[in-house]
């Protein structure tokens, strides 16, 4: 099955409202006549009214960075799925490493996040990858396989057929040094076994996408291996010409 590919941007907490809109623009400019991949940008909460308004009826979508797994209660300063459904989002990042770490979520409450998002027509992009530390003790697949199944063994494997996983390894997070494209296809079709030891038609279908310092010059070889679906992309999202670039390359 021939995947269609999925580049994201990842603005983590970058832009202000005055220069967004260059920004946008000038990737619209760039990925409109695209037809052979998907484009999203996931901006901070307060600029997705901005989004929506820029982006409404083009091919780049929009989505958020997090979610809270909750609707109307007490809870000072969280967001709920349905206030980003009311932004138009279709996508939600889940479970980033710098909310594992910074915010203390853990698998449970990653898992918890995903399911919300789903129910309220969201698709999550739902991120696992190991340390440095974890990957030099050879636990890759031990943590990259625990990340996952907190996804399968808590709801059901059918859920990944309306979700994206990302393969962000914390070492090549906001580096400037990338997984080779070798590494990146062992993990990734570390996962796609584990996902098809469930179920088959899941596992050829679920897009899985790559993150951790992709630029222009290793997108193309990255994009090349059978079992990378595209990328999540932090950096490089926020200068118009390099992620135009990367689209491209997930375009071929
Ligand atoms: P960088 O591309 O800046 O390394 O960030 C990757 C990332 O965390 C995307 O979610």
């Amino acid at each position: 099955m021939r995947r269609k590919k999925l580049v994201v941007g990842n603005w983590k907490m970058n832009g202000r409202i005055a220069q967004n809109e260059a920004l946008l623009r000038d990737i619209l400019t760039g990925v409109k006549d695209l037809k052979k991949a998907d484009y999203v940008a996931c901006v901070p909460y307060p600029y997705l009214a901005q989004a929506q308004q820029l982006l409404q009826g083009t091919n780049l979508a929009w989505g958020a960075q997090n979610l809270c797994a909750d609707e109307n209660v007490a809870l000072t300063g969280s967001v709920s799925p349905y206030m980003l459904t009311d932004y138009g989002c279709s996508y939600v990042i889940v479970g980033h490493s710098e909310r594992r770490i910074q915010f203390h979520e853990t698998d449970d409450t990653a898992a918890s996040r995903f399911n919300s998002a789903q129910s309220a027509g969201l698709t999550p992009i739902f991120c696992m990858g190991e340390s440095h530390d974890e990957r030099d003790s050879d636990w890759t697949e031990y943590i990259v396989g625990r990340q996952l199944d907190s996804i399968i063994r808590r709801f059901d494997v059918s859920v990944l057929s309306h979700a994206v996983l990302a393969y962000e390894p914390l070492w090549a997070v906001g580096t400037d040094n990338p997984a080779t494209p070798t590494q990146a296809q062992e993990v990734h079709e570390f996962m796609r076994a584990r996902i098809a030891r469930c179920d088959k038609e899941v596992a050829k279908k679920v897009r899985i996408l790559y993150g951790g310092s992709i630029q222009p010059k290793n997108a193309a070889a990255l994009f090349a291996m059978p079992d990378v679906d595209g990328g999540l992309v932090g950096r490089a999202s926020l200068n118009a010409a390099q992620f135009v670039e990367i689209c491209k390359q997930a375009n071929e």
